[in-house]
């Protein structure tokens, strides 16, 4: 999801493989905030989203090329405002999702489609339909001339290779960074896929519950997902507001047993609901020992990962705040995608839960990171700034009391930052800082942006912004913050001691896999300041081309590790004669 219009305007001049935003929903999302130039709020970028998924059908189609005749079919319905082809699987099903002019074309769509004559199906009703091929009886449509496929192959993700090949080419690490984040975030497709998958179950529920909403949040939502990241959603079966003024109330059953369990069964009901009744809903597994209750699913139809809950809405609020912080400089996403996939390619992260670092908490130290001073000049501000100006509208609390209230609408933040340090010093500096953060004594808090005394022992505290007694990182053994600070120390010697562009540099060298950056590890030791070094690099001997050092004082403390070593050597040598 883009924040910055213009940036993404400009961003995409040149760029057209990787940027796949229309200039239709500048448009649209430009009108809707006439008011602020280039920020767009959080929760008027989910109204709009939202918005748009209730004007769009889902299509599964023979080909790409069906478009034209499919277009002739929902034109003669309704208004076809855009159309976007995609593909699913190994030997891909092709689906076109079909944007409407208005709401009431899709009802009018809906009204006109069916189901096959065969008792074996659940006669279900939603967005997700196929498009019959003509027949004798169905005789073929006339191909739209003014048909346009805004996308095909939409949610193709950059290969791999393709990336190690894209980036070997760009000029300096702070280029890197910016490829890897332009070329791999989530686009416009992806997003309009993951509202139509949360569309879906809110439509399931809505006759029993017609103000149930389903909330994305996470990163398909706060501005650090990239292409093919799973969906979080929240089910939220009514509105939060209570009217005070009604007189006639509905009656409503009691939950049976403690809030708990009640919920527990309630998410079951709904796993159910996903297995049985919804196309698409595929692997659905129901979590609910977990302190929040999800259920698990695939929906094949949008190839998207889903993880269901029924909890409060801090975990969007939580997003605003991530999106509101990726928001504030145009440097902090891809700062945050560059660490993700250092975490991910050298299994610092894992797609399934455990004992290492999850990606949120791994966003949140970077955020943290920011708020310190860099160089003298913090990026960030604290949590705790956006509370004190925040407004009346700006007031949230959850129905259990979590208070959500800071400010959403940072045009309102005067001072932006005078940090102009590059993406690559950035990146550095992260590494160093947190191989060399007291995380034995220390808590992160971003509510203040200083470090604080660890309310309690565990290996890595971070202070849950928003519910400031828990700790977001509690899942992490000391074993993983030591393989996660080792790491990061590797990283910022790596970084620092590069001078020439060999074939996997700059972040490529960093990305190495796992049982690369572990030999680093066993056969280096740390010097006074605590990083680590590799014996062979210390040795021009023992390496093909000298090393050259940038910075002055890292080619000191080579050179007096050197000596050190040499000397340590000479006497083990002398120990064993
Ligand atoms: P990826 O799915 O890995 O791309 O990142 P993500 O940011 O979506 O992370 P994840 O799916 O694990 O979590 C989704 C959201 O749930 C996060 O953005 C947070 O808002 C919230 N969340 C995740 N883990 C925790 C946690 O340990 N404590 C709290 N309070 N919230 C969490
Ligand atoms: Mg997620």
């Amino acid at each position: 999801m883009s924040v910055f219009l213009t940036c993404r305007l400009k961003n995409s001049i040149g760029r057209k493989k990787f940027f796949n935003f229309s200039s239709d929903i500048v448009r649209q999302l430009s009108q809707q905030v006439k008011q602020n130039e280039s920020f767009v709020p959080f929760m008027d970028v989910i109204k709009f989203r939202r918005e748009e998924a209730r004007r769009s059908i889902l299509v599964q189609v023979q080909s790409a090329q069906s478009f034209k005749e499919l277009h002739s079919y929902c034109n003669s319905v309704g208004n076809v405002r855009q159309m976007l082809h995609y593909t699913v699987g190994v030997e891909p099903l092709n689906f076109i999702v079909v944007e409407f002019a208005s709401e009431k074309d899709v009802t009018n769509v809906l009204e006109r489609s069916s189901y096959l004559e065969d008792s074996q199906v659940v006669p279900v009703q939603s967005q997700f339909l196929w498009f019959r091929a003509s027949n004798r009886k169905l005789p073929k449509l006339k191909q739209s001339k003014s048909a346009i496929l805004s996308i095909e192959n939409g949610n193709q993700c950059v290969t791999p290779s393709e990336i190690v090949n894209l980036l070997s080419k760009c000029d300096s690490v702070s280029e890197q960074m910016n490829v890897l984040y332009n070329s791999t975030k989530l686009n416009d497709l992806g997003t309009r896929l993951r509202f139509l998958t949360a569309r879906q179950v809110e439509n399931a529920v809505r006759g029993m519950f017609p103000k149930a909403k389903a909330y994305p949040f996470g990163s398909s939502v706060n501005g650090y997902g990239k292409m093919g990241c799973d969906l979080d959603l929240v089910l939220r079966l009514c509105d939060d507001k209570v009217k005070n003024d009604a007189r006639l109330m509905f009656h409503c059953k009691g939950l049976v047993g403690s809030e708990r369990t009640a919920s527990q069964r309630n998410m079951e009901a709904i796993g159910d609901l996903l297995q049985l009744f919804l196309p698409g809903c595929s692997q659905v597994r129901r979590i609910l020992q977990a302190r929040v209750p999800i259920i698990k699913y695939y929906q094949q139809l949008t190839d998207v990962e889903c993880d269901l809950s029924m909890a409060n809405m801090s975990g969007v609020h939580m997003s605003d705040f991530l999106y509101i912080m990726g928001s504030l400089d145009a440097r902090i996403r891809p700062l945050v995608f560059t660490i993700r996939k250092w975490a991910s390619e050298i299994g610092l992260t894992n797609s399934s839960p455990g004992r290492w670092i999850t990606n949120f908490s791994l966003t949140l130290l970077v955020l943290a990171f920011l708020q310190k001073p860099i160089n003298s000049k913090p990026i960030l501000p604290s949590l705790n700034t956006l509370v004190k100006l925040a407004e009346p509208k700006d007031s949230y609390m959850t129905e259990d009391g979590i208070n959500c209230t800071f400010l959403r609408d940072i045009t309102k933040l005067k001072t932006p930052t005078e940090n102009k340090e590059s993406l690559e010093t950035l990146l550095v500096e992260f590494f160093e800082f947190y191989s060399q953060f007291d995380f034995a004594s220390k808590a992160l808090c971003l509510n203040e942006s200083v470090a604080i005394t660890k309310p309690e022992h565990c290996a890595l505290y971070i202070v849950n912004p928003l519910e400031r007694g828990l700790n977001v990182s509690k899942n992490v053994s000391m074993e993983e913050l030591d393989r996660f600070r080792v790491e990061a120390r590797n990283a910022a010697w790596i970084l620092e001691s590069q001078e020439n562009k060999n074939e996997n540099w700059g972040i490529l060298s960093i990305f190495e896999n796992k049982r690369k950056a572990s030999s680093v590890v066993n056969f280096a030791f740390a010097n006074k300041h605590g990083r680590l070094v590799e014996v062979s690099t210390l040795f021009e001997e023992n390496t093909d081309k000298p090393v050259e050092y940038k910075n002055a004082s890292v080619k000191k403390q080579v050179e007096n590790i050197k000596n050190d070593t040499k000397n340590k050597l000479k006497e083990l040598q002398k120990t064993n004669r």
